[in-house]
């Protein structure tokens, strides 16, 4: 399985099938491609804020390819013409071997356009299961105590951990978080995208490293293969 960054939330995690996440691209400078480059087979989209939803709907049209996110997003996916599959907490998605299962995040995630800000539903994290291998995908959230229990439960073999700060767990609560998830390797995300959310995830890796778990620091672009 290959893990590529790119930049912010943005992920393409690679096996037998391809599944995109969080495709926030147009607008964030430090994207490594373009809506028009990006091969996937699906994508998931873990809330409604444009740092996620991104270029999905554009993506998803281009490509012809599902969209999978929390019911009400779902809807509001699938009127604006692209093919979105909702679902909800606990509940799986199965797409040719790939398993898409929904937690919890504690965010928020209201879709705005134009004046309106629409209601995107609860935001989520993704556990992705594909190739016997397993990624857990946080999205936005702060620290919260089921994170002992998603770790129990999909024993994560990575973790991909919100670090900035301001809308999200920094860099110590992350750090508190992969302790609770027990994950072989944390990948930091969502941090320099912007100046509101510096970071810098070096300090996490003594602490990690006590616990076994190795961090990997990624430059948008680049890839981890486990
Ligand atoms: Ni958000
Ligand atoms: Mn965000």
């Amino acid at each position: 399985m290959k893990i590529t960054w790119l930049g912010h939330s943005a992920f393409l995690i690679e096996g037998s099938k391809k599944v995109l996440i969080d495709p926030f691209i147009t607008g964030n400078d430090k994207a490594p491609v373009k809506p028009d480059d990006v091969d996937c087979d699906i994508i998931a989209v873990t809330h409604g804020h444009g740092d996620h939803l991104g270029d999905a709907i554009f993506i998803s049209k281009r490509k012809n390819v599902p969209i999978v996110a929390i019911y009400e997003l779902a809807e509001y996916i699938n009127s604006k013409g692209a093919t979105a599959i909702g679902m909800n907490f606990s509940g799986t998605y199965e797409h040719e071997g790939v398993k898409l299962t929904m937690v919890p995040a504690l965010h928020s995630s209201g879709i705005t356009e134009a004046e309106f800000t629409h209601s995107g539903g609860l935001p989520a994290g993704f556990i992705i299961e594909m190739d016997g291998k397993t990624v857990y995908h946080a999205g936005d959230t702060g620290l919260f105590g089921d994170m002992k229990i998603i770790g129990e439960l999909y024993t994560p073999d990575v973790a991909l951990l919100p670090v900035g700060g301001l809308f999200t767990m920094d860099t110590r609560l992350a750090t508190i978080a992969a302790k609770w998830l027990k994950p072989k390797v944390v990948i930091p995300m969502h941090y320099n995208t912007w100046p509101p959310i510096e970071a810098d995830p070096e300090e996490m890796r003594d602490d990690l490293e006590r616990e076994g778990i190795d961090l990997v620091i990624l430059e948008p672009g680049q890839s981890y293969e486990l």
